[in-house]
């Protein structure tokens, strides 16, 4: 089991005997400074679905109840959530699986940070577009972004970071959390990217609070 204090370490914090939304708010509430969902909740429930009635463009929407890619989560932002915090009371067979990214440079053939520092992205969300840069600094701590299904690679230096990516990712053995039970999460999502395995013939119900950069 870990606790509040492996966040710093692994990236990751697993906290047991978690049981319902306000305590996963408290949990929250303990390491950061919680960004609202636009509809003004803080905490937003999610429900696997086959993704029809979802946004377009979201996972949910384009993957269903498959498995869904490695990523960070609000990649789009401008800068993106600083951790995320999941909850799920329910025990659930789908796994949450994740990758640091200090593995990914671990076996990335020449420099991930220079390659990264040197390569642009294109964000497209139903919103907009914009530009990007797939690594960033805030108050001395450097981050990193990558979502596949809203970034493009947008000059040759991305285009040759993304495909370096992809391989490390396919190549790196990744972690994994088991959802049994009145569990929560805590994610450093600068520093790690999830993924989720496929649903199978269940109703998963997680809670997730997004908190600032
Ligand atoms: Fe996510």
């Amino acid at each position: 089991m870990l606790g509040l204090s492996d966040l710093e370490d692994n990236g990751v914090a697993i906290i047991d005997d978690i049981h319902s939304r306000a305590e996963v708010i408290n949990l929250a509430k303990s390491v950061g400074v919680i960004r609202p969902h636009p509809n003004g909740e803080d905490i937003s429930t999610l429900k696997s679905s086959d993704g029809k009635n979802s946004l377009p463009g979201t996972l949910s929407n384009i993957y269903g109840l498959s498995a869904f890619p490695f990523h960070t989560d609000t990649a789009f932002w401008g800068v993106p959530a600083r951790y995320v915090v999941m909850g799920m009371f329910r025990k659930s067979q789908c796994t949450t699986n994740y990758i640091s990214f200090c593995d990914i440079a671990g076996v990335i053939s020449s420099d991930f940070r220079s390659m990264a520092e040197k390569s642009i992205y294109l964000v497209e969300t139903f919103e907009g577009c914009k530009y990007t840069s797939p690594i960033f600094c805030r108050n001395g701590v450097l981050g990193f972004r990558f979502d596949p299904n809203v970034m493009k690679p947008a000059n040759g230096h991305a285009k040759k970071l993304h495909g370096e990516l992809l391989a490390a990712m396919g190549a790196i053995e990744p972690k994994k959390i088991h959802w049994n039970g009145n569990k929560a999460v805590v994610f450093d999502n600068w520093k790690n990217l999830h993924s989720r395995s496929a649903v199978k013939n269940e109703r998963r119900e997680l809670f997730r609070i997004y908190l600032e950069g």
